[in-house]
């Protein structure tokens, strides 16, 4: 029994670092665009319950991701509403729903599919779980659900398949537009700049490096007017290499040229995957970092 356990872990080791090997192999690739994993994944599966079931056995689910489906029973604020299982009908077993990024008003007496994290109600409770929301509710409505169970909304899906809980993908900034334009210049020179070191051509290999080290002395310049140091950072060392890359072509030595190629595309990774966010619809940001 020990020992199966322990192969299982070994195996499962084996697996994960596999699968770190090919997805930093991937990211590695310049641009790399390895999918993240969508924004508010649940940290557990979800679990799929009627209204009705939440309201009749609460504790069952506290702290459960639930999929709940229900009828809107009162629409109460701009970002709550509360669900009932009969839209005919009030049952008086409503489950409260605080959805903080609700873009509209739900259809009054409509079905949803509410999907989040089922607490009891509790003021305090519900300001650590969802930071920078406040709750609007009355007082009145407040002491109404005191205890009760509330679904902390991500997803409020209506019958036209609607989520009217999702927020709009921002436009990009004008930061993020300048930097968009350097970045779009890399992945091409980084590619011409392979072709041209196994060609052992020095005209190209300089002209493509001469382009990478441009765009990151451009970067270097862009986070440190950001005060964002190990950006900062990433970019110089990035520029480093394309340095090495004109300096050893410059002596004609290509196999030592070719050896930078490499901790080069490493910089835009490392850089991606802390300062980088992919957007739904495949454009990217600037993240804030953590
Ligand atoms: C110091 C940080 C940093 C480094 C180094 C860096 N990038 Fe980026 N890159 C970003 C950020 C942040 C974004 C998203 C924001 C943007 O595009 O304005 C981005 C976006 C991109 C995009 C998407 C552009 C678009 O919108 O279509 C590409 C392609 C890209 N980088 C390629 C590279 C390559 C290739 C390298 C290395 C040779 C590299 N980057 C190095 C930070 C960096």
């Amino acid at each position: 029994m020990k020992r199966s356990t322990k192969s299982t872990v070994t195996l499962a080791g084996i697996a994960l670092a596999s699968f770190l090997v090919s997805y930093t192999a991937l990211t590695a690739q310049g641009g790399g665009q390895a999918p993240p994993p969508a924004a508010n994944t649940p940290p557990k599966p979800l679990v799929p319950v009627a209204a009705s079931s939440v309201a009749a056995n609460p504790d069952q689910y506290v702290g459960e991701f639930v999929t709940m489906t229900g009828a809107v029973e009162a629409l109460l604020t701009k970002t709550s509403f509360s669900v009932d299982q009969d839209k005919t009908k009030s049952t008086g077993k409503d489950v409260l729903v605080l959805a903080p990024t609700l873009q509209k008003q739900a259809d009054a007496n409509g079905y949803v599919t509410i999907i989040g994290q089922m607490i009891k109600f509790d003021a305090a409770d519900v300001a650590t779980k969802l930071k920078g929301y406040t709750i609007d509710l009355s007082a009145e409505d407040q002491a109404k659900f005191k205890g009760k169970p509330v679904i902390l909304a991500t997803a409020v899906i209506n019958t036209a398949g609607v989520d009217i809980a999702k927020k709009p993908i921002p436009a990009m900034s004008a930061d993020e537009l300048a930097l968009q334009k350097i970045m779009t210049k890399l992945p091409p020179a980084q590619a011409a700049l392979r072709k041209a070191l196994d060609g052992s051509s020095a005209d190209l290999t300089k002209e493509q490096a001469t382009i990478l080290k441009t765009a990151f002395t451009e970067i270097e310049t862009f986070f440190k007017a950001k005060a964002n140091e190990e950006a900062t950072k990433w970019a110089a060392d990035g520029k480093r290499h394309a340095d090495s890359v004109l300096m050893n072509v410059a002596n004609a030595n290509f196999d030592a040229a070719k050896t930078s190629v490499t901790p080069l595309g490493a910089t835009c990774a490392s850089c991606h995957g802390k300062y980088r966010e992919r957007m739904e619809d495949g454009t990217f940001r600037i993240k804030a970092g953590s």
